[in-house]
């Protein structure tokens, strides 16, 4: 893998600023965007009057803990655009999360927003090692979803060369690569698995390919799957975050000289980590769940967004924002078999440590009488897929997350192609227990 290492004269000077500075400027700002949330979204008023809580109460950062959560129910019962702190006539771009259920949530984003979102996109990419001039194949669905679009808008801002393919057509996507030779590749990792697949269907090496860098979000995954796609590719991997109801992809990265976790873009989102039971804020270093306040954001300011994605908060390294751990999962994603708490990530670290298995994936949780079960549908590797070493990583697997995780599951272990395959966010969990 080549050093992408970026140049210390291409990063933002807050970048590495002490963090007296940071401190200062979040300050600055958190009063400002506490102000105008309060005297423009009439359901920030109404909460903060309710708690007793005024803008003007907050004196130094720990003040925050002091004001109300946000949760997505917020924008779902002020559908569409009832959160919105300017008029509609200010507003230059909508986008929504498709939201499996109920109502969508929409977003909406002024001038600067926009540019903020192409500014936070393109630190990300310069984080990722991606330098002006070189190309991005850009695999994030365009449309509603911030991801393709929130991308793509990064990347030109950075001055690198778009390839806008979106998600699908899978062949297509190893043609593009192939032909095209870009640089780095954005896309979730489950269809990075995908196009990885693809690439063998055709005979191509992809340790041959061009690719330098694979700059993953919008999902959960493990940093055995880093290996595992980094070891295929010959290229780094590095992790992208976000989420709509704060940016969109741009909210955190990870630096490709350490990726050691993802640093926050402090200078417009300030993080905390509270216990998810309690609301209690808790310190850096111990896990809980992600919380959120913009602090420059104008036409939809979030107040202590509670994101639900469970992680922890680290001291800087490569730059002096502080880092957020790889998310572990989300709390809804959390299964509690028999007593036990288990998320889809323990799952893909244990069955990509076993040799002779695919990481595609899925988790199916059953109900036999009164007893929730757990079933790993799972893919032999081509060259793994006899009846005899099926069952046999089956029961290798089964062993692992027992001896692991503590719980005990069936393992059904399919021949290539019998997982269904993600072309944006994989879906992990199937519950079949009220079916
Ligand atoms: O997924 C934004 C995005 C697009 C991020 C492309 C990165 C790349 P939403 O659709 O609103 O936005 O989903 C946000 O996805 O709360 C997390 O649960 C999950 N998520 C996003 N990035 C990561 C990541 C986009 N790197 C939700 N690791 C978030 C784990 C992630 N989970």
């Amino acid at each position: 893998m080549k050093d992408l290492t970026p140049d210390k004269a291409s990063l933002e000077p807050i970048e590495i600023a002490s963090r007296d500075e940071i401190e200062a400027l979040q300050l600055k700002r958190m009063k400002w965007s506490l102000k105008h949330a309060y005297e423009n979204v009439p359901m920030y008023k109404q909460r903060f009057d309710d708690k007793g809580v005024h803008p003007d109460d907050l004196k130094t950062l720990k003040d925050l803990s002091r004001f109300p959560f946000t949760v997505k129910d917020d924008l779902r019962d002020n559908y569409p655009f009832g959160m919105f702190a300017m008029p509609m006539d200010k507003i230059r771009k909508l986008h929504a999360s498709s939201g499996t259920t109920g109502k969508a949530t929409v977003v909406g984003y002024s001038d600067n927003d926009c540019d903020l979102f192409a500014n936070m996109v393109a630190r990300s990419l310069r984080a990722s090692g991606v330098k002006p001039g070189e190309m991005v194949h850009n695999a994030y669905g365009y449309g509603l979803f911030t991801g393709g679009l929130g991308a793509h808008d990064g990347i030109h801002r950075l001055g690198a060369t778009i390839v806008p393919v979106s998600g699908g057509m899978t062949p297509r996507q190893v043609t593009l690569i192939n032909d095209f030779k870009p640089h780095a590749i954005m896309v979730t990792p489950s269809y990075m698995l995908n196009i990885l697949d693809e690439f063998n269907r055709q005979g191509i090496d992809p340790k041959k390919s061009s690719l330098q860098v694979g700059i993953f979000g919008a999902e959960p995954w493990t940093n055995a799957m880093r290996k595992e796609v980094e070891d295929a590719f010959d290229m780094h991997a590095v992790d992208i975050y976000g989420l709509s109801e704060i940016l969109g992809p741009g909210v955190a990265n990870e630096c490709v000289e350490t990726k050691d976790g993802l640093h926050v873009w402090e200078d417009h989102f300030y993080p905390e980590i509270i216990n998810p039971e309690t609301g209690e804020p808790v310190e850096d270093g111990e896990q809980g769940e992600l919380v959120f306040t913009t602090l420059t954001k104008e036409a939809l300011p979030m107040i202590r967004y509670r994101t639900k994605d469970l992680t922890r908060l680290l001291p800087g390294t490569a730059r002096s924002m502080r880092r957020m751990e790889k998310i572990t999962g989300r709390v809804d994603d959390m299964i509690i078999l028999r007593g036990v708490n288990v998320f889809p990530t323990q799952i893909e670290e244990q069955l990509l440590a076993v040799e002779g298995l695919a990481p595609h994936f899925q988790i199916e949780l059953l109900r036999e009488g009164r007893m929730d079960q757990m079933k790993i549908l799972v893919e032999a590797e081509p060259n793994a897929s006899t009846d005899l070493l099926r069952n046999q990583n089956a029961e290798i697997l089964g062993r692992r997350i027992k001896e692991t995780i503590g719980i005990t599951t069936t393992v059904d272990v399919r021949k290539p192609g019998g997982v269904a395959r993600s072309e944006g966010k994989a879906k992990r969990v199937i519950d079949n227990r009220n079916a």
